[in-house]
């Protein structure tokens, strides 16, 4: 016999998942007089937020354009951006008298911790009449005649609006679970495949352990393939690669095909080689690049036979000083895999923005059914963009 307390509680609109979309939506659609649940089966809300950014959460990206994101339709983020903005988030932190400041490129960070971003999305929720119940997991999803019927660990609750908001795969120890992609599968809905985005790559083998010897040490590089080109730092690890211009492009990488690493940048190389070749004839190859690359690399690259080993740079002719530029422009490499869903830091694919309204994130064939921030197919930069997109489909749907 069940102990379970069978009372079915009803409300407008139950959020699934505390994270940072779940709670924007339950402030804001509370604020517009809906009486909304929000619950989640984490001990703690919004966990992301507070690890996000190294522990003061990049939470936007003052330069959010629709082309900072990957997505199987790359227009259906362009309405709830443009109605959502970095400015607007940037406004609500100064009614709550949180301080940021910009780090690079656009990047929005706290000054202080991110628990006060969390403590900020978990109080408006409150102010604006909606309850957050955590410890609580799904067990069934059905439609009703005017909304929907959950039934949750606790017990079963009814309502006219349901919005998933449970986030993608990425990093499971922390309780990433795929369940928006089986409520989206369950009504009918398209998932794109979902695969690891910003995410360091691995090698195998002679490149690992290359790699690894100088791990530790970062650079200044170009990352590019057919689809996209990333100027930012490179990061070499006991695995492989990281660092942002690697995790950038790992969100447009398919397994086996090979990364172009440019790592002398718009540096003028063959001018700097051939001026240095001039003024220190008898000093080797190795010197002269010295003055463009961290040593270490240098010595790797030639321990790989990737560049010459000349001791005198007098024996060089300008042809093969231009090989060597062009090499080191276009350094080849072909990653073994990624770290996957154990550190990726966003889910690239999710449910197929085809199915949904770019305007509210409302199903196009389930009234009353939406999907907000990152389980969506749209997929943003490193960053603050992702945020960015959590807090704009949020905030489009609670207007619906
Ligand atoms: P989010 O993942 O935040 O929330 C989903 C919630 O649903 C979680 O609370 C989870 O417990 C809950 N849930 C999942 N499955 C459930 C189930 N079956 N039942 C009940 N509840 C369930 N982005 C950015 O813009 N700037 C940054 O600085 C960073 N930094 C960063 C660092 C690290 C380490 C990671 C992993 C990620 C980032 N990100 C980021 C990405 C950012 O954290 C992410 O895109 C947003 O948190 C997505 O917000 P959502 O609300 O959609 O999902």
């Amino acid at each position: 016999m069940s102990t379970r307390p069978d009372i079915t509680e009803t409300f407008d609109a139950l959020v699934l998942g505390a994270g940072a979309a779940g709670l924007f939506y339950g402030a804001r659609a509370g604020e517009s007089g809906h009486r909304v649940l929000v619950v989640d089966h984490a001990a703690k809300p919004a966990e992301k937020v507070r690890i996000s950014g190294g522990g003061r959460c990049n939470f936007t990206n003052i330069h959010t354009k629709p082309e900072n994101f990957l997505s199987a339709n790359p227009h259906f983020a362009r309405s709830a951006l443009a109605r959502y903005t970095p400015q607007d988030f940037i406004d609500r932190l100064a009614c709550h008298d949180i301080r940021w400041h910009e780090k690079t490129l656009g990047q929005l960070f706290c000054d202080g911790r991110s628990g006060a971003i969390i403590d900020m999305l978990v109080g408006e929720l409150r102010e604006a009449g909606g309850e957050l119940r955590l410890d609580t997991s799904i067990a069934d999803i059905t439609k009703t005649a005017d909304g929907f019927r959950v039934e949750t660990s606790g017990n079963t609750i009814e309502c006219r609006r349901l919005v998933i908001a449970t986030g993608g795969l990425s990093i499971p120890k922390m309780g990433a679970t795929g369940l928006a992609y089986d409520v989206a599968r369950q009504f009918g809905h398209a998932v794109i495949e979902p695969r690891p985005a910003l995410v360091p790559f691995v090698f195998e083998g002679r490149e690992k352990t290359d790699f690894a010897s100088i791990s530790g040490l970062a650079c200044a590089v170009e990352a590019r393939n057919a689809r996209a080109a990333f100027e930012e730092a490179l990061l070499f690890t006991h695995r492989g690669l990281s660092g942002p211009a690697i995790l950038q492009i790992s969100s447009y990488w398919a397994n086996g095909e090979p990364i172009v690493i440019d790592l002398l940048r718009s540096q003028d190389a063959v001018r700097a080689l051939t001026g240095f070749k001039a003024d220190h004839p008898k000093k080797s190859l190795a010197s002269a690049l010295e003055i463009l690359l961290p040593n270490r690399l240098v010595g790797l690259l030639i321990a790989r036979g990737e560049i010459p080993d000349i001791p005198r740079l007098a024996d060089m002719s300008h042809v093969a000083i231009r090989e060597v530029v062009e090499k080191l422009s276009a350094w080849t490499i072909k990653p073994a895999g990624t770290e996957g869903w154990r550190t990726a830091e966003v889910t690239a694919g999710g449910v197929d923005t085809d199915g949904l309204s770019s305007k509210t994130m409302e199903s196009r064939s389930v009234p009353g059914l939406f999907f907000i921030g990152e389980c969506v197919d749209v997929t943003g930069w490193l960053g603050g963009y992702n945020f960015q997109w959590a807090w704009a489909s949020a905030a489009a749907a609670a207007q619906a």
